[in-house]
């Protein structure tokens, strides 16, 4: 079946993913002579209805590795958006140079149940959304060579008249969550932690519009829902007016800088 164009969705609340996945797409785009298309998954507005592709579309599929998984709570939802219908795909995970973990793996189930037809897969290290030492300029020019190498590979699985689907491991089951850790060892307990609003705040309202959960309240500016950490209003206030402050999210980043800010590998699939 002849492609017609790329289609890249992305989940990407601190832009690293999407940044991976729009230069993935555009090196697809150059080799094949295909227009490209985007469809960000990050906020709300744009998981309001299914995404269905087929056999012409060549679908990058791009997620960040949240404690070596798929983000928990949104992989359901992605499940039930993304329908391949025989589409070939790409996946792509942006991890924060500690562990891609198992996100891969599940991503491509994640594809393949959906009827996508996963022809390679790459993680990919980026700088950790919770502090910028830790994966510190990544993706850099040497990221971006051995993506345009992988797009490379991948070409020929892609040419022919039917995609070659990716051999991977499909059996083992996917490996549990990654508990985070404090500087001492002992597990970090945040899960209920959520930004706090300092007094440099204007009340520009911008973080309300970035938050991929639709948790920050418009009007209040109080986080009332759910807080993934993703850290989008956090990194997004032009006052940087918020903060984590949670004792034990705050050690959990120490003993990630403290023990992750070597450079971490990245890994392709083909
Ligand atoms: C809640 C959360 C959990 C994370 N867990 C991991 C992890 O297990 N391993 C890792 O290497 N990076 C981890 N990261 C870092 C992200 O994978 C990395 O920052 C990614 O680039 C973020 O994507 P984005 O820039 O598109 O938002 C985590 C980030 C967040 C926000
Ligand atoms: S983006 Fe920053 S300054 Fe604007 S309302 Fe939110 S916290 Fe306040
Ligand atoms: S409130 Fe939590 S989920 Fe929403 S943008 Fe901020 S860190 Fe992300």
């Amino acid at each position: 079946m002849k492609l017609r164009r790329v289609c890249t969705v992305y989940f990407s609340p601190t832009g690293g993913t999407e940044r991976l996945a729009r230069a993935l797409s555009g090196e697809l785009a150059a080799l094949f002579g295909l227009e490209e298309a985007f469809f960000p998954l990050t906020l709300p507005s744009g998981r309001g209805e299914p995404l269905s592709f087929g056999p012409q579309d060549l679908v990058v599929a791009a997620s960040p590795v949240y404690a070596g998984r798929l983000p928990n709570k949104l992989a359901p939802v992605f499940a039930g958006l993304l329908h391949g219908e025989g589409a070939p795909s790409v996946a792509l995970c942006a991890f924060g140079n500690r562990s891609p973990g198992d996100a891969l793996r599940e991503w491509l189930l994640l594809l393949e149940a959906g009827g996508f037809v996963p022809v390679a897969a790459a993680s990919l290290a980026c700088r950790h959304a919770f502090c910028d030492a830790i994966g510190a300029g990544r993706p850099d020019a040497e990221d971006f060579a051995a993506l345009r190498d992988f797009a490379r590979s991948a070409a020929p699985s892609l040419a022919g008249p039917a995609p070659r689907p990716l051999a991977f491991d499909r059996e083992t089951p996917i490996a549990p969550y990654y508990t985070p850790l404090r500087t001492d060892g002992a597990p970090a307990k945040f899960l209920k932690a959520k930004p706090v609003r300092l007094a440099g705040c204007t009340r520009c309202g911008l973080c309300a519009g970035l938050c991929p959960m639709g948790s920050i309240d418009g009007a209040t500016l109080e986080v009332t829902g759910v807080c993934i950490k993703c850290q989008a209003c956090v990194r997004g206030c032009p006052a940087h007016a918020l903060r984590f402050e949670d004792a034990d999210f705050l050690s959990h980043v120490a003993m990630l800088r403290e023990r992750f800010t070597g450079r971490a590998e990245n890994a392709f699939l083909l």
